[in-house]
């Protein structure tokens, strides 16, 4: 079985290079003639662990090949892989789905042979069914072609893991003939006890977008605490550990912090809202929208946490510890801490950046602020530091070594990893999410007032 995987993004490399890692012939394509240049050269043009290594691999061993061609993967291929990316429209919450549509006619107009496309790029509810018809209208007479749903939970930082050894598979299909087709593609998870959920298309669809939006409103729900705690004087991390212990609640995706951002949340839920209005059920996600504004409410807060701690932002200089929307990933599509980079920036601080990871993708978005290539040379100079991700480097860092390399007490973690009471035993000052900010730490002075305005929840 030869497979296709169309658009060589975050998902479609790693799902390309995992079904070569299975043992597949394996053919990309992409639109991007330099991505498929250096993919083709075995080079990532993206962080992502361990996927270097398999796509070196592969391409070594001339399993995974890339191409521009859709006409050499029509002929070529027996199971088409749809990975393309579905954005949000500008300036406006639906999904643009015009990638997915090009890659769909443009694969149906090419084909030459049997074959089964499936769809992994998260989609609006009713896609697939709207698909099937394009590739009707566009495929050559006396070739049949199926299509199926089988969306991507991959996490990004851990997307080789997750392609390899999934939660669970979900297909969309219409007949078992399609479903046996992909427990061949997946036969080596299915055999390890991977659940495969096979169902209709609009369930299949529909499981992504769920996911997404349980996770988001997981996030938001501790947040929307972490304002309340903020507010009394509590503290969200011992709340979140707390109820986390009922099982039927858990711990994870309940810390508190600058949010959720990153390709796929903040898009998904907002064009599963606007699916959902199409259909006249706008009432039944509307609830989306609030956690929306809950998540886009905790930027602003590590915004007013900085003015205060400064008592001015402008002519202030501030060191952004971590700018990609999670560690292990470069991505800074809708990044809380970029954002909130932007937003410093924006009143007048001098923003100085380093990330692992995310300093070049950072730059081209926001040229506007210094990108240093280490920690030392970041907050040296600072007024003020942000820990904006909580990678490794910085989940390690305590008072004393940070007091080594700057001469600045002013940190405010946006993650709630540091361990509050240590740091300010320490001498530093320290603002977090979900934390009052003690006004110990600025008892008096001209700023006092203006803490209790901002300590609370934001507007
Ligand atoms: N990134 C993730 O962690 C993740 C996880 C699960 C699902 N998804 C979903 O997967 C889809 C892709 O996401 P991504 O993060 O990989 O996007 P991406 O932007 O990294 O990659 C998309 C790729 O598709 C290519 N492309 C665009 N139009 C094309 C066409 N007509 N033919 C061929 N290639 C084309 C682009 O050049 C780009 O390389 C989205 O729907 C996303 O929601 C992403």
């Amino acid at each position: 079985m030869r497979i296709t995987v169309i658009g060589t993004g975050y998902l479609g490399v790693t799902h390309a290079a995992c079904m070569a890692e299975l043992g597949f012939e394996v053919l990309g394509l992409d639109i991007d003639p330099v991505r498929v240049a250096s993919l083709s050269e075995g080079l990532l043009p993206f962080h992502e662990p361990g996927l270097p290594e398999l796509l070196r691999k592969h391409v070594k061993s001339g399993r995974l090949r890339f191409t521009t061609s859709y006409q050499e993967v029509g002929a070529w291929g027996d199971v088409h892989f749809i990975g393309v990316g579905t954005p949000q429209r500008a300036g406006e919450g639906a999904a643009d789905m015009s990638f997915v549509d090009a890659a769909t006619i443009s694969l149906a107009r090419n084909i030459t042979k049997d074959s089964l496309i499936v769809g992994k790029s998260t989609v609006p509810v009713g896609t697939t069914r709207r698909l099937k018809t394009l590739v009707r209208d566009n495929k050559r007479p006396g070739v049949s072609v199926n299509l199926a749903w089988n969306p991507e939970f991959l996490r990004e930082g851990f997307a080789v893991v997750d392609t390899l050894t999934p939660d669970r598979l979900v297909v969309g299909v219409e007949s078992p003939e399609d479903e046996a087709i992909l427990r061949k593609v997946y036969a080596k998870a299915l055999a390890d006890g991977v659940p495969l959920i096979t169902t209709d298309f609009e369930t299949a669809e529909l499981v992504k977008v769920a996911a997404n939006a349980f996770l988001a409103t997981k996030i938001s729900f501790i947040n929307a605490f972490s304002e309340v705690t903020e507010a009394v004087g509590g503290d969200i991390r011992t709340l979140a550990d707390a109820i986390g212990l009922d099982v039927r609640i858990g711990r994870r995706f309940l810390n508190a912090g600058i949010g959720f951002g990153g390709g796929c949340l903040p898009k998904d839920i907002r064009a599963l809202q606007a699916r959902a209005a199409e259909l006249g059920l706008d009432r039944s996600m509307r609830f989306l929208d609030e956690m929306d504004q809950i998540n886009l409410r905790r930027r602003e807060r590590a915004v007013d946490l900085a003015r205060v701690m400064l008592g001015s932002l402008s002519q202030s200089r501030i060191a952004i510890l971590g700018v990609t929307f999670k560690p292990n990933s470069d991505d800074v599509r809708d990044s809380p801490a970029l954002d909130i980079a932007n937003k410093l920036f924006d009143e007048g601080a001098e923003v100085t950046v380093y990330d692992p990871a995310g300093n070049v993708n950072a730059s081209r978005r926001s040229p506007q602020h210094h990108y240093v290539t280490s920690m030392g040379d970041a907050v040296k100079n600072a007024d003020l530091i942000l820990l904006l991700t909580e990678w490794d480097e910085f989940k390690t860092l305590t008072p004393e070594g940070l007091a080594a390399q700057t001469g600045t007490r002013k940190i405010i973690d946006g993650r709630n990893i540091l361990e509050a009471r240590v740091w300010e035993d320490s001498g530093w000052s320290l603002g977090s999410i979900g934390r009052r900010y003690s006004a110990t730490q600025v008892t008096e002075g001209p700023h006092r007032e203006q803490l209790q305005l901002s300590s609370g929840p934001s507007a």
